[in-house]
């Protein structure tokens, strides 16, 4: 079973505050979905719209065409995975699953069926007698998505279903739900306010801030050509580093100088930029450590991240900006070092006051 949804033109507002506005979005039929951004910035909300969980101030919500806004939870064939699992501590997993499906009337046969099949594609058969309590918060996982499994439905929303995982098992889980998309084939939802969760997951990338969809992308288009300054800043880690940059436009590319006479030479055409005043913005990858005097700017060693196949170098300019830089794994550089900074224009990024960006990638 599987489904595409529509959201179209959405609005919905708690008390005065007004948290999506105008929210538009096609989800396809199988797709694993993303929405991410900060805290806040109504992801729950959204998604708590399309399982019927809160109510839609205006606009549509459909499901195969038709239009679910109106329906009861219950009835819109969709199962909602929590961050906290809300398991019954009394119950056994076995019965802890079969828990909403008795309600709606379910022979016991078409329940075991169900349950056996879910309990073989998270492989936990022997986990059935088990109570919560008997388990760890991984299997609690399991079970949470186990449950959400036999309804069959026809999309799976999760609502950060990761945070309450230590960080190894926050990875395996994830790789786990990466495996159960392959194998349902459904249409998933996961609402994350990591960027790591959504890079490794999705499909596509919803990038939501400040009850607006940012953009809209598959993980690399969204990581190659973010489309405002708040998702180049979002999505990567370390965060993209933006520099105050005047441009000089009077060649075919442009060139980006900045206030400690630093100039670089960006494979953006001139003919695209109308202003002079620009966000210059790079990867810390695209930053190399060099000898002092050749790259495009020299400056002092801060901090040292060492992350073992390569070194994060963090650089004080001249002015007193901050750049993150990259170097080998077993990088020699040290703190209080002079060194230079080789920035490559070919992979640059301009960002314009109004929002805009442009991209040397697609130029
Ligand atoms: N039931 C509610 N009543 C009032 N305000 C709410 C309610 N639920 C969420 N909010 C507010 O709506 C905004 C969006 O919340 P939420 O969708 O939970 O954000 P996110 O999941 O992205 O962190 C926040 O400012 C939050 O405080
Ligand atoms: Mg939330």
């Amino acid at each position: 079973m599987t489904a595409d949804i529509e959201i179209r033109n959405v609005n919905k507002h708690f008390g005065a505050m007004s948290v999506l506005e105008d929210l538009s979005l096609s989800i396809k039929a199988r797709e694993f979905i993303v929405f991410l951004g900060p805290s806040g910035c109504g992801k729950s909300t959204l998604l708590r719209m399309i399982a019927g969980l809160e109510t839609v101030d205006s606009g549509e919500i459909a499901i195969n065409r038709e239009r679910i806004d109106h329906l009861p939870p219950g009835k819109r064939g969709i199962a909602m995975v929590f961050q906290s699992y809300a398991l019954y501590p009394h119950m056994t997993v076995r019965d802890n699953m079969a828990f909403g499906l008795e309600n709606i009337g379910m022979s016991r046969e078409v329940i075991d069926a169900r349950i056996n099949e879910a309990a073989r594609i998270l492989e936990m058969p022997h986990l059935l007698e088990r109570k919560p309590g008997q388990l760890s918060g991984g299997q609690r996982q399991r079970v949470a998505i186990g449950r959400a499994i036999v309804k069959e439905p026809k999309a799976f929303l999760f609502d950060e279903p990761l945070s309450n995982l230590d960080a190894a098992l926050r990875t395996r889980t994830r790789l786990e739900l990466a495996q159960l998309h392959q194998r349902l084939q459904s249409t998933m939802i996961f609402v994350t306010h990591d960027q790591v969760e959504a890079m490794t997951l999705a499909d596509r990338i919803v990038v939501m801030n400040n009850r607006r969809i940012e953009q809209i992308g598959s993980p690399m288009e969204i990581y190659e050509r973010p489309a405002t300054k708040f998702v180049a800043g979002f999505v990567g880690a370390p965060a993209m580093n933006f520099i105050d940059a005047t441009l000089d436009r009077s060649s075919g590319n442009a060139t980006a100088r900045f206030s400690d006479g630093i100039s670089v030479r960006t494979a953006i055409s001139s003919d695209l930029l109308a202003d002079d005043k620009y966000s210059f913005g790079i990867r810390s990858e695209d930053v190399r450590i060099v000898p002092p005097g050749q790259g495009n700017a020299d400056g002092v060693v801060d901090v040292l991240e060492r992350l073992g196949e390569r070194t994060l170098i963090y650089i004080r300019l001249g002015d007193g900006q901050q750049i993150v830089g990259s170097d080998v794994g077993n990088s020699r550089v040290a703190v209080g070092h002079k060194v230079g900074l080789a920035f490559d224009g070919q992979k640059s990024h301009l960002f314009s006051a109004a929002g805009r960006a442009w991209h040397a990638r697609e130029a």
